[in-house]
């Protein structure tokens, strides 16, 4: 991601950015296309996960579709060339406006939380005239195995309509005029790479599509939502997410019959890996017990550390490559790592302590003014930024 190049670029950029390096997002995204056709799968782009344009142009070129979670998300997906045929909306909370504009849209399909939702959808399709595409999501009480934080499926969480309201379900579906079922949605997390988690997602499908099918509904789409997790710990060597794996545990165990159509709606994985944040070192602190570096980053820029504990791999870009030019001065073919020599805690200029990105990171001894790289911040990241403290609002810089 980083040559030699790209940080003599980085040494002339103010600081902080996100920096998007759009092979990275090529190469991800031609994985995903490859993985997914090879069953006929169809992939919605979970927009919630990056929405910088750049990213979204080269996204939409892809031919995939767009899951929105408000009104401005759907205009946005629209806006950006999305096939409105291919724009799905979810959410447990969506307002009347967003109800509306989204009719207006003639959006493919709303993904619906609750049978209230329902109802009021039926409603307003009914004023405007139109039959609005709607998708059941199910709470299929699945453990996603990931942090507490962004499990969505358990019958605890807020998401989706548990299954022992189905029958009031199947009732109001029968007497909305203004709705036409479409099929079952569900969404058990996010960050998941335990595949066995898809393999129990897969069974719960079945049986749902089937007491659908038995209670007179026909099921034509099933969506069994995003979630698929990326190695936040080896960006370079494990960049891109295993789609292969995953979207073949849904050939293998999903009961898809003929005429239907199975939709997956990813953020993380289509994005996370292609852009890092890049800050400086403001102070370098050494205390007794401590030692800090300061970055002119914090929570502001990304937050995912401080609200989830999320791990990220953090690197001194002007250490490292001061490194492999000394090493080729020298003639030395072999390039390695420094020797991390130094344990600090990489803290931002937010004034709350929570602000700080890792504690006890080994890095190279490091000095004000050395480019720091927080890598695997494409998904997430600039979306959850903040101007929390006056901050500017933080650029982004692209490979080209
Ligand atoms: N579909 C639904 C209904 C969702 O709620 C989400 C994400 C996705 C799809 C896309 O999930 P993905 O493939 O990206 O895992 N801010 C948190 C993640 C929140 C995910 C919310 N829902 C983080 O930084 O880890």
């Amino acid at each position: 991601m980083f040559n030699n190049n790209t940080i003599q670029r980085f040494n002339n950029t103010e600081t902080p950015f996100y920096y998007y390096d759009m092979d990275v997002l090529r190469n991800t995204l031609d994985a995903c296309r490859d993985a997914s056709s090879k069953y006929g799968f169809h992939v919605h782009y979970a927009m919630k996960a990056n929405f910088n344009t750049k990213v979204v142009d080269a996204i939409q070129s892809y031919g995939f579709g767009a899951d929105c979670v408000s009104g401005n998300e759907v205009r946005s997906a629209i806006e950006h060339g999305f096939d409105k045929g291919k724009v799905v909306f979810a959410g447990v909370g969506k307002s009347d406006k967003e109800i509306n504009a989204a009719l207006d849209a003639d959006i493919f399909c709303f993904n619906v939380e609750s049978i209230q939702e329902l109802e009021i959808i039926n409603e307003l399709a009914a004023a405007k005239g139109k039959v609005a595409g709607i998708a059941i999501r199910i709470n299929p009480n699945v453990d996603a195995h990931t942090h507490h934080f962004i499990t969505t499926g358990l019958d605890e969480n807020k998401f989706g309509i548990n299954t022992w309201q189905l029958n009031d379900v199947a009732e109001t579906l029968r007497k909305c005029a203004s709705l036409k079922f479409l099929g079952i949605h569900f969404h058990v997390g996010s960050q998941i790479t335990d595949m066995e988690v898809y393999r129990n997602l897969c069974n719960r499908i079945n049986e749902m599509q089937d007491w659908f099918e038995d209670h007179g509904f026909t099921v034509k789409i099933l969506n069994t939502g995003g979630g698929l997790g990326v190695d936040y710990y080896n960006p370079d060597t494990n960049g891109i997410a295993d789609f292969e794996s995953y979207f073949k545990v849904f050939s293998k165990f999903l009961n898809v019959k003929p005429g239907q159509e199975v939709h997956f709606e990813l953020g993380r994985a289509m994005v996370a890996q292609s852009a890092s944040l890049i800050s400086r070192v403001l102070y370098v602190k050494n205390g007794q017990k401590k030692n800090f570096l300061i970055l002119d980053a914090g929570m502001t820029e990304l937050m995912r550390p401080m609200l989830y504990q999320a791990y990220h791999a953090i690197e001194n870009l002007s250490q490292n490559s001061k490194f492999k030019i000394q090493k080729l001065e020298e003639n030395q073919s072999e390039i390695v790592n420094p020797k991390s020599e130094i344990k600090y805690d990489v803290v931002g200029p937010i004034c709350e302590s929570t602000d700080c990105f890792r504690k006890d990171v080994d890095l190279p001894q490091s000095y004000r003014g050395d480019l720091i790289a927080i890598r695997t911040a494409g998904a997430y990241g600039e979306v959850m930024a903040s101007n929390y403290n006056l901050r500017d609002a933080v650029q982004s810089v692209y490979s080209e």
